[in-house]
Order: C-alpha cells, then structure tokens, then sequence
C-alpha cells in the first residue's frame, strides 16, 4: 500500500527516542550499521528528510541522488564536518546538529580520558589482566596529577566550557585558547586567554575542543608539537583531523610528548598501529556522547528538527 506520508530516510541507525518521534509522522526507512553507499543513494531518492550522522559523508552525489524533494540533512551529531553545507544551501536544503544536548557527556569523557592519560590507567590495567603485576611498588606507573598542573584548552565553546567547569575543582591552573576573549569565563572559572602558541608551551596538559573546519584542519602539526611542554599530554574528543597523526605517532616516540589521549581518528574506524603499538597512549572508540541519555536526546533532537522543517517551520539547531 502506498502512503501519502513523507519519506525520511535515517542513513544507518537512530536511537528510539528519536525513530518514534519520525514513525509516528513519516514513513521511516531506518539502514544499518554498515554504510554502503550505493544502497544509501538509492534510498534516499524522492526523501524529505535525511538523518545522517558523522560516518555518513553528505556529498553533492547523495544529495543528487536524494533529488528536489529533500529539504533538511538532520545530523545526528554536534559536529557535521560530515556534511557539504555550501551543496546542502544551493539546493535549499537545511542543515540541523544536536548542540547542548551532549555537551556534558562529552566534557565528562574528555575528564576521564586526561585522567586516565594522566595516570596511565590504561598501561596498568594492561599490566595487570597480563599477569605482570608482581606487587605494590613505589616507583611503579607513577603518573601526574591534575591539580598540580597547567591545563590548556584549545577552543571554548560549549564543550570546552564544560571542561573549564569541570576542571575548575582539580585546583589546576586553566589556559584557554579561542578565537575570541570570553572575559565573564575568565572571571568564573579563573581562566587566562593565550595564544595557541603560548598556550602548548605552558600546559602540562592540552584538550581539543575546536570543530573539524578547513582552519583546524592540521591545527596540531609538526611544528605546534615542537613547542609543547616536554613530557606533556595531548587530549582530543574533538575530531581525529584537527591532529596530524603522523606527526603526533612522532611527538609521542621522540618527544616531547609524555602521553596522549584520544576518542577520535583521522580516518574512522582505523586506528594506526603506530598509535596502537603506544603505552602512553589511551585509545578510545570515539565514545564522547555515548550515554543512553545522551544518545537519545540527541537522536529525539534530530528527529524534533525533522519535524519543524517537514511541517514547514524553522530548524531547532541550525547550522546553515
Ligand atoms: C557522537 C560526535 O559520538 O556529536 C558529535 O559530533 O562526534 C559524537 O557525539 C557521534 O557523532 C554520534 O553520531
């Protein structure tokens, strides 16, 4: 039986609070996990809605593919370096993200993952489930503590911001590096505004809190490693691009890194065995926003901005 009802077609997989918000208004086409392309194409053709998420690239050919029907690219994501935005405005197609909804889940990862950097939880645990441990030691996985360091934050919008806050009962000293001065934070939070240069060169340790854009593309190459601390750790839940990877698997053998931290890759879900082969280095599967709230809240946030653009109103969150 054929429906009236708009296709909205969610590229691979959507959590329930967000498919139930579309089922009850659309007719839904959910995929799968695995992205092929090809299938995608063909799926989208005559949509009106497309919910895509990091892994999905939203290209002028998908778009094609999707045809003048479509009218928002709903990513189920905060970032939507994914997303080919000037492509997406020529063809009046609205672009949406799920800011605030997982700022904190994401900041909180960011925490734990320093720590765990910082402590060197991962070596140890590996240490210990290898049957190596041979008994307390003082000497042993001695790592760093927060409250006695300088830590710089590269970019404070809102995830960064929540990492100030959340940073500011360690008892660290907070560094920020921003595009613009955030003078009501530096009061709050006790932060001091560097220049990124300045900033690497003071931090014992430095987290990434900038989108993936042609200007952050990189943004931590060869030649800014050379001007951090030696011994100084490196925290990105950001995008995998900001990072040269080559250049950080160096940094981190030669120095002057001490350590690293990271939730995301250049090129996902590959991983270089140069980083794997690391013990200072915590390697997570790019987890930022994986709580059960979280997701859903942002899967319910992409699914509401579906809702306001098919029913002929403005996005919630838009990025266009
Ligand atoms: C998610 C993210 O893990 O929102 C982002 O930009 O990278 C993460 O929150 C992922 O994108 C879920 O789709």
């Amino acid at each position: 039986m054929s429906s009236d009802r708009k296709r909205v077609v969610v590229a691979r997989r959507l959590p329930a609070a967000g498919l139930e918000v579309l089922r009850e208004r659309f007719e839904v086409d959910e995929g799968t996990l695995d992205l092929d392309l090809d299938l995608l194409r063909s799926r989208v053709a005559g949509a009106a809605a497309l919910v895509a998420d990091p892994t999905v690239p939203v290209d002028v050919a998908l778009l094609d593919a999707a045809g003048p029907d479509l009218r928002i690219v709903a990513n189920f994501a905060v970032g939507y370096d994914n997303v080919d935005l000037a492509a997406c405005r020529e063809r009046g197609v609205s672009v949406t993200n799920t800011p605030d909804v997982l700022t904190n889940a994401t900041a909180e990862l960011t925490l734990a993952l320093m720590l765990a950097t910082a402590r060197r939880l991962g070596e140890a645990e590996r240490l210990l489930r290898a049957g190596r441990w041979t008994g307390w030691d003082p000497g042993a996985l001695l790592g760093r503590e927060l409250a006695h360091s300088t830590i710089g934050i590269v970019g404070l919008g809102r995830i960064g911001s929540r990492v100030a806050e959340l940073l500011s009962g360690f008892g660290a000293r907070l560094l920020y590096a921003a595009q613009r001065p955030r003078p009501a934070l530096e009061v709050s939070l006790g932060l001091e505004r560097r220049k990124l240069a300045d900033l690497v060169g003071e931090s014992d340790v430095v987290t990434l809190h900038v989108p993936l854009v042609a200007d952050t593309r990189h943004l931590v190459n060869a030649s800014l490693l050379e001007r951090f601390r030696p011994g100084s750790i490196l925290i990105n839940t950001s995008r995998g691009g900001v990072v040269d990877t080559s250049a950080l698997a160096r940094a981190l053998t030669a120095g002057p890194l001490g350590g690293a931290g990271l939730d995301v890759y250049e090129d996902e879900p590959r991983v270089p065995a140069e980083l794997i082969e690391l013990d200072n280095v915590v390697l997570l599967p790019h987890i930022g926003s994986a709580t059960d709230r979280t997701r859903n809240a942002m899967a319910k946030l992409a699914a509401d901005n579906v809702v306001a653009v098919l029913g002929g109103g403005a996005p919630l969150t838009s990025v266009t």
